[in-house]
């Protein structure tokens, strides 16, 4: 958390404001303890409040529940509301969101009826799913987290931010930090994966690139953590499907990226589709108001998904839309996108006695608060001369390449006659390119695109034809995605034949396989393509495997045969010259897995953090395992538990050694680092370092992510046999030598423990420093009373 945000005097004036407010879960007082949210002075400071109860007392009911409605006026990412004569309903003050709405002409239009026809003047806030860039596109989500660089990350979304900002959209629904430990989940996709270490991270990079210095800075726009929360855990990997997730492990794996997104300053919040529980994540008073207002003390603003409140009458919590309404709004969502019953219900809800006004004018602070701190009321308008901002330029294009660069996890590289196939040589006669994706740039640009175009994306095959020069690619389809014809892989067959080597680009279709409503049952190659795969192969030829996904994919066949494979994800614009660039070695792949990839379906879901067990199996879990002891064990008896690569994991073209961590102290009392934890003393104070040499021991240059593992035993609960809790990226020149220090905080140590309480205790350290979450050197140390 940046130091800048820190106003312990205003926490103490908020805090009194709080407890004065008529907030909407009644009961239990509030354990305001070591961890509620710093107050953002850009989100929420004693100007914004006299201004925010200035304009509250003018409101009539109305226009307050107006304040609290959403509309998407553009492209429908779901069921309609019947309701869109937009400019009757702004100039009434029926609106406080507008959204899909990415024109500045439109949004200035809209923006003119709101500000200077409604009858307060009160601006809307328009937003827009910004997921992976605005113009300029990015890898997917879940390849930007596989960067594990926060830095381009936030470059990403500063990008993304001017961007939007310039075409009038100053709210973002992104980032989208559920974790995720499930791929036959098609959002995996969007978030950071399945650490919360890692996606805490990943989660404070994306809200400081949108928000930048300051959300009334024009091309700020105010981020949206989403969705609050244990979406990921959808069971069965089926969207939308229900979550059972404990209260520990709510708050030990699911909740610390969305405190971390609002502890960054994160301006709104969006719940969730899916029940948590029993109860959906859209009328779930623990986490909505339990959570995240008393407990963290967030004062900004929290909108539903779309339609999730009308929804709660399938979820079978609400027979009728007043009641939806009701629920949804007095467990403490603020905004209602476009399910149109706050509009119906809320006014009448309040006439009857159900819902006070104080509560009603709660939620309308969150909205207004956003809306003054983004200076809307300053500055509704958005500069239509800044609509160039939005076109590619050559800086924005070199952060694309480099993110995607960094994004590639090489997962493959084995000797052909005696050496790897990658690099590539750039002295080949010829290469054979085949595959759907070689050359569909609508693919590279993943799911949730925004204004993405096709146009801009460069294909590997362009890049490639750049390269070596057309004469010497091959190129051949090979099929589609989901068909192939004999005559198409025979094609292609004879392309391979007549190369040096094959570069097979294959995998998922982003737009149909991966993203919102698009989980899958089966994870291997669709289509003909591992038929493709195996005849290609079959010609003997040295092959390389470039898998665009936004999962793991469960590809026995090819990890056992062909040589090399990279998961490139869906990499953006760069997708070409970023993936050429590595295939050739003018960069080294330094990409690490932010999942696990899993060896078959049955192991999923299949995560490195797990918890031991009583009875804990050794690697390989052998099916033939002879002893008795071995046989009672947690394992398959078809298959070992270990994943095919591990969280963490990623190969480059040289090899790198760790030497023994070195710990600056052996032993620290667990209650000093408790009470550091009470008095926030958390992410900043250092109680210990660890440092380790990392050393380049081959011939390339090229960059490790060296990661630091801790493992606590002797503890109340169980904790995961390790976990992420730190890691840094390096460059190391051949033969060069590193040392990194590793500075851990008592939350480095700190755990939810038998009664849920967030503490330190007593117990055996086990720190690891290493390339990936199953190798690297461990030492131990004590957690004393
Ligand atoms: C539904 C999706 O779940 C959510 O992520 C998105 O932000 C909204 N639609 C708005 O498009």
């Amino acid at each position: 958390m940046s130091p800048r945000y820190r106003r312990p005097s205003l926490l103490l004036v908020f805090l009194a404001l709080f407890l004065s407010l008529d907030v909407r879960c009644q009961n239990s007082p509030a354990p305001y303890e070591f961890h509620g949210l710093p107050v953002r002075s850009d989100l929420a400071n004693p100007t914004i409040e006299k201004k925010v109860d200035a304009l509250l007392k003018q409101m009539t009911l109305d226009e307050k529940v107006g304040q609290l409605v959403q509309y998407s006026v553009g492209t429908a990412t779901g069921p309609g509301t019947g309701r869109d004569r937009y400019d009757d309903m702004v100039q009434k003050g029926e609106v406080g969101s507008l959204y899909n709405l990415a024109d500045v002409k439109a949004a200035n239009y809209y923006q003119h009826i709101a500000v200077e026809k409604s009858r307060l003047h009160i601006p809307l806030i328009n937003g827009l799913d910004v997921i992976h860039g605005y113009r300029t596109e990015f890898p997917v989500p879940l390849g930007l987290a596989s960067t594990w660089d926060p830095e381009i990350v936030e470059k990403a979304a500063r990008i993304a931010a001017q961007e939007a900002s310039a075409a009038g959209v100053r709210w973002t629904f992104s980032p989208m930090v559920d974790i995720a430990r499930d791929p036959r989940w098609g959002r995996m996709t969007e978030g950071a994966g399945e650490d919360p270490y890692l996606g805490s991270q990943i989660a404070r990079a994306y809200v400081r690139g949108y928000q930048g210095k300051n959300l009334s800075a024009p091309d700020s726009i105010a981020a949206c953590a989403k969705h609050y929360v244990g979406y990921g855990a959808a069971e069965g990997g089926r969207d939308y499907n229900s979550t059972e997730i404990s209260e520990h492990t709510l708050r030990e794996v699911y909740l610390p990226p969305f405190y971390a997104a609002l502890d960054e300053g994160g301006a709104s919040i969006m719940s969730a589709f899916n029940a948590l529980n029993g109860v959906p994540s859209t009328a779930n008073p623990f986490t909505l108001t339990q959570v995240l207002r008393r407990e963290w003390q967030f004062p900004g603003l929290a909108v539903s998904d779309w339609t999730s409140i009308r929804e709660l009458m399938p979820h079978g919590i609400a027979n009728d839309g007043a009641t939806a309404a009701f629920k949804a709004f007095s467990a403490g969502v603020d905004m209602d996108m476009q399910s149109n019953l706050y509009h119906e219900h809320l006014v009448d809800l309040v006439k009857g006695g159900k819902i006070s006004e104080a509560q009603i004018d709660e939620a309308v602070r969150h909205v207004l608060r956003v809306k003054f701190a983004l200076a809307l009321f300053d500055n509704p308008y958005t500069d239509e001369t800044r609509e160039n901002h939005g076109e590619l330029s050559e800086q924005k294009l070199n952060v694309a390449r480099e993110a995607a660069e960094r994004s590639v996890v090489l997962l493959q590289n084995e000797p052909v006659s005696g050496q790897s196939v990658l690099p590539l040589n750039h002295a080949l006669h010829s290469v054979a390119l085949i595959g759907p994706l070689a050359d569909d740039p609508q693919q590279m640009l993943g799911s949730w695109s925004a204004r993405g175009k096709a146009s801009d994306v460069v294909t590997l095959r362009a890049a490639l034809e750049q390269c070596l020069g057309a004469a010497r690619v091959k190129y051949a389809k090979g099929g589609e995605i989901t068909s192939a014809t004999d005559a198409e892989v025979a094609t292609a067959v004879d392309a391979a034949r007549a190369s040096d080597v094959v570069i097979l680009a294959l995998g998922e279709d982003a737009g149909v396989m991966t993203g919102e409503a698009a989980s899958r049952a089966h994870l291997d190659l669709p289509g003909g393509q591992e038929e493709l795969l195996e005849k290609v192969s079959a010609t003997g030829k040295p092959v390389v495997l470039v898998l665009f996904s936004g999962r793991p994919l469960t590809l026995n066949w090819a990890f056992t045969h062909v040589p090399a494979v990279m998961a490139a994800w869906f990499p953006g614009v760069q997708a070409g010259p970023a993936l050429v660039r590595l295939l050739f070695g003018d960069a080294a792949p330094s990409g690490r897995l932010a999942v696990s990839w899993p060896h078959s379906l049955g192991q999923i879901p299949d995560f490195y953090n797990a918890l031991g067990t009583g009875r804990p199996a050794d690697d390989s879990g052998s099916a033939n395992a002879g002893t008795h002891e071995a046989k009672y064990v947690s394992r398959y008896v078809d298959e070992p538990n270990a994943p095919q690569f591990p969280f963490g994991y990623g190969l480059t073209y040289t090899e790198f050694r760790f030497s023994t961590p070195q710990l600056s102290a052996k032993k620290l009392s667990a209650t000093r680092l408790s009470e550091d934890l009470r008095s926030r003393k958390t992410n900043t104070s250092t109680v210990m370092t660890v440092s380790a040499d990392v050393t380049n021991t081959g011939k390339v240059a090229a960059e490790e992510v060296a990661q630091l593992y801790i493992g606590l035993r002797g503890t109340s609960v169980e904790e995961p046999v390790r976990a992420l809790k730190a890691f840094e990226r390096v460059s190391l020149a051949p033969g060069e030598t590193k040392k990194l220090t590793f500075s851990l905080t008592p939350e480095s140590f700190a755990l939810w423990d038998i009664h849920n309480e967030r503490t330190v205790e007593p117990s055996q350290v086990r720190i690891w420093v290493g390339p990936d979450s199953r190798r690297g050197n461990v030492v131990e140390m004590y957690l004393t009373e």
